[in-house]
Formats: C-alpha cells, structure tokens, sequence
C-alpha cells in the first residue's frame, strides 16, 4: 500500500472581498466593477486555482520532496493532505485513510512539521511534547519516558524545562519535530523546515532527517531549495502552478536536465537579435531568448561568455549581467518554465 496517495487533487481558493471603496456611493450590481473575465488558469476572476489536479503516490518509508518555487501549491499540497485544508476536487488518501472522511484516522497517523515553529509559549518544551501527546490520548506514564528521550535525540534535552522564547529558532524547529514524532505517527510531513535557520543549524536539521528515514519512517519535505531536495529526497516532485512537472530520483531528474553549463546573459536590449549568431558559436547546444535575456547551454562551460559578449557589442547592446549554473535540478527547473526556482 502507498503511503500517500492523490487523485486529481484540486484547491481553488475563493476570491478575496474586494476593497471596499471611500466616499463612493454603491452603484447598481454589475455596474462600475470591472468586466467579468477569466483569470488565471481560467478560473472566474478573482478565484485563485493553487492545485490544478495533482497526482501522486509515496511509497511506504520514502523521502518524498516536493520541490517548486514560491506559489507553487506545496503549502496546500500539505494542508490537504494534512486535513488542514477541504480540496476543491479530487481525493487523498494517507495511509489508506481519506483525507476528508476520516480526518480524525489520517490526523493520528501523521506528524507535521510547520515551516514556522507554533510551539505553546505559556509552556515548556517538555510541557509542550506532553500535552500534544495527551491531545492523541497517550498516557502520561508513557509519554514522559518517549518525551525526554526525543528531547534528547534532537540534542535539546537541556532545554526540557526552558521557556520556548528562551530557545533558539533551530532549538524551536527541532521541539517541532519532537513534537510531531510524540504519538509515533507513520507519515511525517515538513513543510519548508529549513528557511531562516543558519547553515549550520540546517545541516544539523538535515542529519535528524536523515535518521528519521533511517528509521523507516516516510516523509514528505515541501523545500524550494534544490540542494536540500537533491541531498535528501528518494524521489522529487518538481511542481509549478499546482501542477505537477517531474517526478524521479534526483538522479534521474539531473539526467534529464538539458546537457551542459546554462549562461544567462542579459543584454541591455532586445536578446533575440542575437540568437542566430550565438547558436553558431562552438561549443553552443541550445539558445533561447526571452527579453533581454539569452540562455546559452554550453557544453564548454563558461568559455562561451566572452565570445556572447563580443556578439553581442557588435549588435549595440551591451550585456548588463551573466550568471553561470552547472547541469542541475536548478536548469531542469529552468528549461521546464523558463523561470528560476527562487
Ligand atoms: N488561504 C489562502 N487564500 C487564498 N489564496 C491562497 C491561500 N493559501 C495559498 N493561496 C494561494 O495559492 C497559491 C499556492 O500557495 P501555496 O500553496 O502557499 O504555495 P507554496 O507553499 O508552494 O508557496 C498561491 O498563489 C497563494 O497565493
Ligand atoms: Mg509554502
């Protein structure tokens, strides 16, 4: 059986009330407001489509990422299969149980890490784990063995009987997963974990992971950063707009990347002028143009740029900026959408 499974999964958000306008009296309905017409994704307008039918299966003790820019849906991804979030359509089902039906059944059998830590702050960090643990109704003769004993395999235990302002943000996100794993969930679920903490506190974070998923246990890891995903993750989602990309090992996915160094260059005017001439130059595999800015996959690395630059002087339009990528989930991501990840 799949840990996780989703079927053309769908959230639409209602739109927003409208700002409310000053010293303007109301017209008639359906006079003076802009024309109705479609937005994104065709959507009525105003609704905002996050999850455009996803599907996706996690296996039993897999490290799943779901990897995608700022907006992508992976927040919602979560909160559905969470039970946080009502989908619009479509079904989930964690650990066999659904989501929507058997939200109680779903909610005992996962643990969630937030991307930002909501620990109780009237209450210690050892206080915080038992209560959560009596909200799942275990008792507290066998909560407070499991609780000091996570506190301590999270390098926290110092920590038990201090106030949770009086711990670091990378002590609060590891209370968090404490907290997640007090009822011994199957699924753990972590969303962005590592944003705002410093590197070494990240690589600390991800070493805990690491052992979590040694231990058997399947997670799901929402990140944007593709390192993160490439170091941890048994398989990726790649998603963009609420859908779904690419799905494959790291390994598979970097295969598929477009060969060779990506160089963007940005020109001071219009990049497509200069396409043609590029795609002659050797060493070239591809070009694109989308504004002032050229893409050039190359494979012979960044000795493509001072040729690009002569090019594109000859033609009047001064380069204004050039970045260098290795082959990566980073240009997968990009030959994909034709945007970065962050
Ligand atoms: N509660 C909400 N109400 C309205 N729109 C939302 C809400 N939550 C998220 N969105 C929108 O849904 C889209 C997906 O957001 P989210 O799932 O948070 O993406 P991600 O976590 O990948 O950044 C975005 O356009 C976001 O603005
Ligand atoms: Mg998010």
């Amino acid at each position: 059986m799949a840990a996780i499974e989703t079927h053309g999964l769908r959230k639409v958000y209602p739109a927003p009330p409208p700002p409310k306008k000053r010293g303007r009296a109301a017209g008639p309905p359906g006079m003076g407001g802009p024309p109705s017409a479609p937005g994104a994704f065709g959507a009525p307008r105003g609704e905002i489509v996050a999850l455009q039918g996803l599907d996706l299966e996690v296996r039993e003790g897999e490290f799943f990422g779901l990897l995608g820019p700022n907006g992508a849906g992976k927040t919602t991804t979560i909160g559905i299969l969470t039970t946080r979030v009502k989908p619009t359509a479509g079904t989930a089902r964690v650990g066999g149980a659904d989501v929507t039906s058997e939200a109680v059944r779903v909610r005992q059998r996962i643990g969630v890490v937030p991307q930002r830590p909501n620990p109780d702050r009237a209450l210690n960090a050892l206080e915080n784990l038992l209560f959560h643990a009596a909200y799942f109704g275990i008792p507290a003769a066998v909560a407070a063995p499991r609780a000091g004993q996570l506190l301590e395999q999270l390098g926290i235990s110092d920590k038990a009987h201090a106030k949770v302002d009086e711990m670091s943000g990378g002590q609060q996100q590891r209370l968090m997963i404490a907290r997640a794993l007090i009822h011994e969930p199957q699924v753990i679920f972590l969303d962005e974990p590592t944003v705002g903490l410093d590197p070494q506190t990240r690589l600390s974070l991800w070493e805990i992971l690491r052992v979590l998923h040694n231990e058997g246990r399947t997670i799901v890891m929402t990140t944007h950063y593709m390192d993160e995903a490439d170091k941890l993750c048994d398989r990726i989602a790649i998603v963009d707009h609420g859908q779904l990309l690419e799905l494959d090992t790291p390994a598979s996915l970097k295969q598929r990347a477009p060969g060779g160094t990506l160089v963007e260059v940005t020109l001071a005017g219009d990049a497509a002028a200069i396409v043609d001439a590029v795609r002659g130059l050797d060493g070239v595999l591809r070009v694109e143009a989308k504004g002032p800015l050229l893409r050039v996959y190359s494979d012979r690395g960044g000795r493509v740029i001072s040729p690009v630059i002569q090019i594109a002087e000859d033609n009047g339009a001064a380069v204004t900026n050039i970045s260098l990528t290795e082959p990566s989930l980073e240009t997968l991501f990009v030959s994909r959408t034709g945007r970065k990840l962050d």
